[in-house]
């Protein structure tokens, strides 16, 4: 049956475990896996801005032997004129998988329910699961087992990115902690859904509006921007509002002393992290850059292997 990434807990735990699995093989052997021959086409949808994605999916669906098509929203018939399921149905006679960076949660599931190709989330207002698969791999390559991690994002908790902590920090067994103010806390459904998964797996999910009690102890120190594509009007209130959940050398005094630092990248340098921290000894953020390209090799190769005839 055809599967899709939309939200982090569209993988089962010993999903997203298998796939971490093929990832950690596939940065071994970076070419061993062809996937993709032929070459098949994968379109990769752009509403918001990107590097990192970007770059990452182009080389990887190249890697895999795969033709990349990048497709800006704004020249294309979508956003506007097309509704997501008749693009779908459009694209699915050509292309292998859709990967769709969006706001809107809900026109990733239109575009998967209208089509039998695979759809990822290549980030939504709600989610980023990509990253979040490149983040465990990189917790798993410098802490080890992740089972049992206690990672602490400080921050927006509302954010595409804490969601995605939330769900697929549970699923991998990792104690999740977000610290924001309360005005920002995680939305409820999805501590709820984070909240199951963590019953299965014996993880947990907590929030916390104090800092310093959040970051005592931690295995992994995590921030991301205040201001995501599509706050850009908040800013002011953010600066304002998150202040007090900085990531700074004081954060990682209060951390377990082996605690190491990730950041999904672009980082606003001097407002939620202090430069000292990201380019300090315990930050791993070029890692974690790099396997977004790894993660998702596996991600897409996993895909591919459940999709319908
Ligand atoms: N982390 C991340 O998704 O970066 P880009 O916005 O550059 O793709
Ligand atoms: N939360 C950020 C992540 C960027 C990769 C945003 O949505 O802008």
């Amino acid at each position: 049956m055809t599967r899709h990434l939309l939200r982090d807990d569209d993988l089962t735990p010993a999903e997203q475990a298998e796939i971490l699995d093929l990832a950690l093989e596939l940065k071994k052997d970076r070419w061993s896996n062809k996937a993709l021959a032929g070459p098949q086409t994968v379109a990769v949808i752009f509403d918001k801005s990107s590097t990192r994605t970007r770059v990452s999916f182009a080389v990887g669906i190249a890697d895999l032997g795969g033709s990349p098509l990048i497709i800006s929203t704004a020249n294309s018939q979508l956003g506007g004129k097309e509704t997501p399921s008749d693009t779908a149905r459009v694209l699915e006679r050509q292309v292998a998988a859709i990967v769709w960076r969006t706001y809107a949660q809900s026109g990733l599931e239109e575009m998967a329910a209208g089509t039998r190709v695979p759809v990822v989330n290549a980030l939504s207002d709600d989610f980023h699961p990509c990253q979040l698969l490149a983040d465990l791999l990189t917790i798993r390559e410098h802490k080890g087992d992740l089972k049992g991690l206690t990672l602490t994002f400080f921050g927006d908790g509302q954010s595409n990115m804490a969601h995605s902590y939330a769900l697929a920090g549970v699923t991998a067994g990792m104690h999740v902690r977000i610290a924001s103010p309360a005005d920002y806390a995680p939305r409820a459904d999805v501590v709820e859904a984070a909240d199951r998964r963590a019953a299965e797996t014996g993880g947990s999910i907590t929030l916390l509006t104090d800092p310093v009690e959040a970051a005592a102890g931690a295995d992994v120190v995590v921030t991301d921007t205040w201001v995501s594509m599509g706050k850009e009007e908040e800013k002011l209130a953010r600066i304002r509002d998150l202040g007090g959940y900085k990531v700074t050398p004081e954060t990682m005094t209060i951390a377990d002393s082996e605690a190491i630092f990730i950041h999904c990248l672009p980082a606003d340098r001097g407002y939620e992290v202090d430069s000292e921290v990201i380019d300090g000894p315990q930050s791993v953020v070029w890692d974690e850059a790099e396997n977004r390209l790894h993660a998702q090799k596996a991600l897409l190769v996993w895909l591919l292997d459940k999709k319908d005839a």
